[in-house]
């Protein structure tokens, strides 16, 4: 019988890497989605390599900053089977950016490829549903630092006074807030509070010289991307599900800033949808 798939974005490095070979041992089919064949080949051959009872690894590609290519990546995965669960996990920071960036879409591209792209994937999607599926996405446990930041209405994307940590974290909003309304409309979803988790190599790699100076002492603090990935399979995995807002170890957790207010998560889902041409 046909399980359904387990869709897995940003599977080429850090979290996500980690996560498609736990699943794969698991004995899931992980559909990896990563910007292009060339990105997914390592991990392509590590989650294989890894696999145990009857678990396989396909690669999707897809550039999420490209609404287009994430609409193809839902009909080829549509192919594969029905979807039991997607995991919501690629993220860019764009730390070193002066000024926002726009899509081909028209949208700021930190706002588009951490939150309109999973929207889109995901409601997508939604019709290959298998029966009783999951969906996780990744909060970040630093916006606990930011307990005043809200979505903007009038500048949703913030490209106004633009800022790379704003850019993220009003992101990371937007997706806690989609998790909490896909909850009110009837999906088992889970929002993972994912801490500081070591990055790998070539991730660090592109940071301009002061930031990889700086980020050195905090590497030897920061979680094993191993530990969080091993959440993010349970999450998909475990008999019962977990919904809500969750640390690393599966326990609830408060939602942060106000994105559990179904004021907004409507509000957020009908304007993401009209950004992304939906409505
Ligand atoms: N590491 C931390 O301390 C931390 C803390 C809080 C939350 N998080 C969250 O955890 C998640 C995983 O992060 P990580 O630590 O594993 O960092 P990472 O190694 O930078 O992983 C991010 C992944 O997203 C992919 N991605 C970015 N832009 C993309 C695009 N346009 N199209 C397709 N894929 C794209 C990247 O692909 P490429 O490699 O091809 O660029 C990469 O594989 C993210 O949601 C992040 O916000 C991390």
């Amino acid at each position: 019988m046909d399980v359904g798939t387990v869709v897995l974005t940003g599977a080429a490095t850090g979290i996500g890497r980690r996560a498609a070979v736990a699943l794969a041992r698991a004995g899931q089919h992980v559909v990896v989605v990563t910007r292009s064949d060339a990105r997914a080949a390592g991990v392509l051959g590590e989650a294989t390599a890894a696999g145990r009872f009857g678990a396989r690894v396909t690669s999707v590609p897809a550039d999420l900053a490209d609404l287009g290519q994430v609409r193809r990546a839902i009909d080829e995965i549509a192919e594969l089977g029905p979807v039991r669960a997607v995991i919501n996990n690629a993220a860019i920071l764009a730390i070193a950016r002066r000024r926002p960036r726009r899509t081909v879409d028209g949208i700021e591209e930190v706002f588009a490829v951490n939150h309109v792209a999973p929207f889109v994937l995901t409601t997508g999607l939604r019709p290959h549903f298998a029966a009783h599926p999951r969906v996780v996405t990744a909060g970040s446990k630093g916006l606990a630092a930011l307990p005043w930041l809200r979505l903007d209405p009038d500048d949703v994307d913030s490209s106004r006074r633009w800022s790379p940590v704003r850019a993220y974290y009003r992101s990371k909003i937007a997706q806690l807030a989609f998790t909490a309304e896909l909850i009110r409309r009837g999906v088992a979803a889970a929002a993972l509070r994912i801490p500081s988790v070591r990055l790998d190599d070539e991730r660090v790699a592109t940071y301009p010289p002061l930031l990889r100076l700086g980020y050195r002492p905090k590497l030897r603090l920061a979680a094993d991307p191993r530990a969080v990935a091993a959440r993010y399979a349970a999450l998909v995995t475990d008999e019962s599900p977990t919904t809500g807002h969750v640390d690393e170890r599966g326990r609830p957790l408060r939602w942060p800033n106000r994105t559990d207010d179904p004021e907004l998560g409507g509000w957020l889902w009908d304007r993401t949808a009209q950004m992304a041409g939906q409505r």
